[in-house]
Parts: C-alpha cells; sequence; structure tokens
C-alpha cells in the first residue's frame, strides 16, 4: 500500500510555503517563497505586507509543491496547515486555503504548532535519509526569529508531549540578531550576515557580559546584549562609519562582497563578540538543561539554528558529554512546510482532525499541544481515516 500524502501550508511568518511528505518519512517537495526582498527595506517584517504577499504567493506555491512532487491534489490525504503561533493575518491566508482545499476534495483537516514542525524537522531529516532517529527524550532548542525555547520533548510511538524547560524573557535570539544587524547598517535579515562577518573578527575583543537569570537558569534575556551593542557604538563614535556604510548599500539586501570592504576592523570584532556571546549563552544553557533532564538526545533547530558557530559548538560540546545533537539541513531549520507535514503525521495517525472553525493563534503554547486527543474528546470533523 502507498504511504499517506501530506500537503503541509505554512505562512506564520514571512515564507509562503508547500511541501508534499509521504508517511511523515519521505519529503517529496518543498517549496518556499521567501518575502525577504519586500520587507527588507523595513529592516523587519511588516505585518500587513506578509499577509498580502501570502495571498499573492499561495496559489503559485502550493501549485509548484504539487508539481515538483509529481502528484495531483486529488491524491492528497490530508491537508496540514500552520495554525500558529505567529502573525495572525499571515497565518489565516495559508489555514483558510487548507480549510479550502480539504473541503474541495473531502479529505481531513490537521492544524499543526509552528514550534512542534520546527521540531519535527529534524525527525523529517532523518527518516527522509534513511538514518537513525534520535533517542526520547530528547531537548530542543528552537531558536528563532520569534522564539528561544528549550523543550523537553517525549515519546510514545508516534504520540509526542512537550514541556518548556526555559524559554526568552525578552527578544528571540534571531531578533537579537536583526536588530544589531540593522543597528550596524547591516541588511536584513541579520542572522546568515553576521554568520559569515563573524568569522573575520575577534571574538574577544569586546567582552560582553552573559545575562543571569533569577529565577529559571534555563530562561534566556538577549534584550540586554542589543543595549550593550548600540553602547559600544555610542561610546567608541561609530555612528558615522555606520551611517556611511548604510549610504554606500542603498536599499535592499547587500552581498557578502559588498558588504566586507565597508565594514573596518571594529565592526568585525563587535559582530565577532556579539556572536560569541548569544552563541555561549544557547550552548550553555542547552547543555545545563539536557544535563539537568537527563535526555538521550539535543535537538537544534528553527532559523538561527542554520548558524554555522552554533552548530559547531553544540554538536561538538554535546558529544564532549555523551549526548548527540541532532540539527536538521539549512533548508529545514528556516521556516518550511515540509516540517509542517512532519508534525502533522502523527495528528494524522491519531486521527486528530480539525473543524472548519479553526480559528489561527498569535499565541499557541506548545506545552498544551498533544498528538493525541484526550481521553474525551470526540475528533472535531466529518472525517475518518482513510476516507
Ligand atoms: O525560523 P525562521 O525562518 O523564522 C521564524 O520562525 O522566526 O527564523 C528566522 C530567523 C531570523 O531572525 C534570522 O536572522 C535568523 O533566523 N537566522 C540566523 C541565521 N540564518 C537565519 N541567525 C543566525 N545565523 C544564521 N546563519
Ligand atoms: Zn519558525
Amino acid at each position: 500500500m502507498s504511504q499517506p500524502l501530506i500537503l503541509a501550508i505554512e505562512s506564520s511568518c514571512d515564507e509562503t510555503a508547500a511541501a508534499v511528505v509521504a508517511g511523515g518519512a519521505r519529503l517529496l517537495s518543498n517549496v518556499v517563497l521567501s518575502q525577504i526582498p519586500v520587507h527588507q527595506l523595513y529592516g523587519g517584517v511588516v505585518p500587513e505586507l506578509a499577509s498580502r504577499e501570502h495571498l499573492r504567493g499561495i496559489v503559485p506555491v502550493v501549485r509548484q509543491a504539487l508539481e515538483k512532487a509529481g502528484v495531483e491534489l486529488s491524491q492528497m490525504d490530508a491537508i496540514a496547515a500552520t495554525h500558529g503561533p505567529g502573525l495572525v493575518g499571515a497565518l489565516l491566508v495559508g489555514l483558510t486555503y487548507a480549510k479550502s482545499i480539504s473541503t474541495a476534495i473531502n479529505k481531513p483537516l490537521l492544524c499543526v504548532n509552528h514550534l512542534a514542525g520546527h521540531i519535527h524537522a529534524v525527525l523529517l531529516d532523518r527518516r527522509n535519509q534513511g538514518l537513525d532517529e534520535p533517542g526520547f527524550p530528547a531537548l530542543a532548542l528552537v531558536v528563532s526569529g520569534g522564539h528561544t525555547t528549550l523543550y523537553l520533548v517525549e515519546r510514545e510511538g508516534e504520540r509526542f508531549s512537550y514541556r518548556t524547560l526555559g524559554k526568552t524573557r525578552d527578544d528571540a535570539a534571531g531578533e537579537a540578531y536583526d536588530k544589531v544587524a540593522k543597528l550596524l547598517a547591516l541588511g536584513y535579515p541579520g542572522g546568515p550576515v553576521i554568520d559569515q562577518l563573524a568569522a573575520l573578527g575577534n571574538e574577544r575583543a569586546v567582552p560582553f557580559t552573559r545575562a543571569r537569570m533569577k529565577g529559571n537558569p534555563f530562561d534566556f534575556s538577549f534584550s540586554g546584549i542589543k543595549t550593550a551593542v548600540l553602547r559600544y557604538v555610542q561610546v567608541h563614535g561609530m555612528a558615522e562609519s555606520i551611517e556611511a556604510r548604510r549610504r554606500a548599500l542603498g536599499p535592499g539586501r547587500p552581498t557578502l562582497d559588498r558588504l566586507k570592504p565597508l565594514c573596518d576592523p571594529q565592526t568585525l570584532d563587535l559582530v565577532a563578540s556579539f556572536q560569541h556571546a548569544v552563541v555561549e549563552d544557547l550552548v550553555a544553557k542547552t547543555l545545563g538543561a539536557a544535563n539537568e533532564a537527563g535526555v538521550q538526545s539535543i535537538l537544534l533547530t528553527g532559523g538561527v539554528a542554520a548558524n554555522k558557530r552554533l552548530r559547531l559548538e553544540l554538536t561538538s560540546r554535546g558529544a564532549e558529554a555523551g549526548i548527540p545533537v541532532y540539527a536538521p539541513p539549512l533548508s529545514l531549520c528556516t521556516d518550511n512546510a515540509a516540517m509542517i507535514a512532519a508534525a502533522a503525521w502523527p495528528l494524522y495517525l491519531a486521527g486528530q482532525w480539525a473543524g472548519l472553525d479553526a480559528a489561527a493563534y498569535a499565541q499557541l503554547p506548545l506545552d498544551a499541544f498533544r498528538s493525541m486527543p484526550a481521553p474525551d474528546a470526540a475528533p472535531s470533523s466529518r472525517h475518518t481515516p482513510g476516507e
């Protein structure tokens, strides 16, 4: 029997994405339309523009995902969509389109938490390559532009549950990258460019102090370092050279080759020291929580998990501590719909369908998300598996 096919849609922020995954394991297509060119003029995501761009992109992106997978819409066994957390206007575009497709082909609708998606990207990557899956319980560091959270992930067969062990109290790590890049006129988004420029500077040049957290030692805070970078810029009179760079670059996303000659050693040292401090903090808390929780593995995921330094540090220090670290390839780290299809798989197996009344949520804690209906809760839709 052929494996069930899930078409998934992701539209929680600034990527319009669709993917087809077979049997929760085989990636048949993964199409991502990035809105970066639209938002970079503003140095961050503009919610109204995001919704408009999703409306423009959703139909061709879904069509392309089906074409690349070599399948017809009528062959899908379920349609999945992200229903939160994210920008509600943006989420509604993908969710509403998923509802209409699900109705048109009379197949179940599965509503997926975006954060579960990032976690399941790790499993999908292993399954798709035919490699061993991480051991559970696992500690997942979901680190992106909107989130920096440590989850204890437990698994029973294909049922997963999640418990928050630590999270950011203010900015997410990716947000700090983006804000520091904006401040230093390095373009948007800041993560990839700081990742590359940091390799050219001295990471010990600026000794940023680590945020000490009262209460939960596994919580994060990244607003302090952003302010510390601003103060460093003011105290060292860097404003003029930053403005000169801003003028030289003009609007649009600068390439590394254009940026490099416009960055003096002081800027490169500052960027390297910033990255060093952020990565140190992420790695130390992740390993601390992993040891305390006694996990079998660490899952590193979300947009900032694309960071070369973070991947390297966490992988090598995890290995020293005897805890294997799994991080998906870059295309599955940043927002995509394949991860939504992967997180939808346990819901599909559990018959956890959503109804047409499913809503989109700006906030949607993962702790409340179970890939299993509560014992007294009947599936909320008209479909049954295999219908
Ligand atoms: O997961 P994602 O695509 O969207 C959210 O759910 O937020 O993450 C986007 C974030 C941005 O803040 C971006 O600057 C950051 O991930 N990012 C990186 C890197 N690539 C993307 N941060 C550090 N290093 C990178 N290489
Ligand atoms: Zn994300």
